[in-house]
């Protein structure tokens, strides 16, 4: 990889590598040695740097804090024959800058972007774990720095990468409940945005949602909530009527990086796919009539995430037990997708991309680099 950008690197002298169960990775608790850093300093993005994860100070003036100029991306990297890759991670630069575009934020240049965490996922690869359904997960993200209480775009900005290893982020299939009360998103709104405002409203129905006995709640359309839109953490898909479906993407939700690799996967594999509006209706309808075979979520962190049961108002529409003869599809997806990024199938579409040569070995003594498999 062509190095462009004169990123410099301080390295950890107390690595957490040692204190991490491999065995047990909740999702989201452990956090690899170290992070990306640049900063916009209203003109340009400058002062690329890795160094070691930490706490950053931040003024209680922050803008981002109060009126939430916040972004962020979900991105994972495995291991082929012991070298880190990273899955569809120039789409993930693009959609960030989608995002910033959204929030009024500046876009931050994806060679940059796709330089920095090459570095990191490099340096840090001995986090990324091997057993099935793990990975390293990737968090970018930017935020507001400017120290003022107006409402206005802030003039500078912070941009981080950090990562951590992670096991399934739904170990079991999921209950939903049909949200009818709160919205997610209007059309016009940042629903498509990855902002971070999105997941904070997000956050009562879900609490409510769990007290209720379900795993979380199906967003509907905030107009006549009756189309179904996704699930906050996951893209949907069901297998109904011979066909799958999945909710178009109007502006209202996520574009799903996973979601849209789904569907070329699947019109290659010969079904029929729907990309289209989907109400909970037509649904119950296909469940009433026997012939809704499967749901499921798709997304980064979730992967292929069963749904057990559907709740919509009074009624609960109860999917087949979870096994590979009742949910060919989402098996045959999950599968495939996990094979393909542990380089056990082709990579016909060139979705992963290597971390070799990324320029972190001239960073390292000869210890630190003969450590370094
Ligand atoms: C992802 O799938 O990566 C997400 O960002 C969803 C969630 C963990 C916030």
């Amino acid at each position: 990889m062509a190095v462009k950008y004169p990123i410099s690197v301080t390295l950890t002298d107390r690595s957490k590598l040692a204190t991490v169960d491999f065995s047990n990775i909740p999702f989201g608790k452990v956090i690899s040695d170290h992070m990306f850093v640049a900063d916009y300093d209203g003109k340009q993005w400058v002062n690329p740097r890795i160094e070691p994860y930490q706490n950053l100070s931040l003024a209680p003036s922050n803008l981002a804090l109060h009126y939430g100029q916040s972004i962020f991306e979900g991105m994972k990297a495995t291991k082929i024959n012991g070298e880190p890759v990273l899955f569809r991670a120039d789409q993930h630069a693009r959609r960030l800058n989608l995002s910033a575009e959204r929030m009024c934020m500046p876009a931050i240049p994806e060679d940059l972007f796709l330089q920095g965490l090459k570095m990191l996922v490099d340096l840090d690869r001995a986090f990324i774990p091997e057993a099935d359904d793990h990975a390293l997960y990737i968090r970018p993200m930017m935020f507001a720095t400017d120290e003022y209480f107006g409402v206005h775009a802030s003039e500078k900005y912070k941009f981080i990468i950090f990562t951590g290893p992670v096991g399934p982020y739904y170990p079991t299939p999921v209950r939903l409940w049909v949200e009818e009360v709160f919205t997610r998103a209007a059309q016009g709104g940042a629903g498509e945005a990855k902002c971070a405002g999105n997941y904070g409203s997000s956050l009562l129905p879900a609490q409510r949602a769990k007290k209720a006995g379900y795993d979380q709640v199906m967003w509907m359309d905030a107009v006549e909530k009756k189309y179904v839109q996704e699930v906050g953490t996951m893209n949907l898909f069901f297998v109904m009527d011979g066909k799958i479906i999945t909710p178009a993407t109007t502006g209202t939700i996520l574009r799903g990086i996973t979601r849209e690799s789904f569907i070329t996967l699947l019109k290659e594999w010969g079904y029929t796919v729907e990309d289209r509006l989907l109400s909970i209706a037509e649904i119950a309808d296909a469940y009433w009539r026997g012939s809704l075979q499967e749901c499921f979520g798709a997304g980064t962190a979730a992967v292929v995430s069963h749904i057990s049961d559907i709740t919509w108002r009074d009624r609960k529409l109860e999917l087949s037990p979870v096994n590979e003869q009742n949910r060919p599809v989402a098996f045959r997806l999950k599968k495939h997708i996990n094979r393909l990024r542990m380089g056990l199938e082709p990579d016909t579409h060139g979705w992963l991309s290597s971390c070799a040569n990324s320029g972190i070995l001239e960073f390292m003594d000869e210890k630190q680099q003969a450590l370094h498999v």
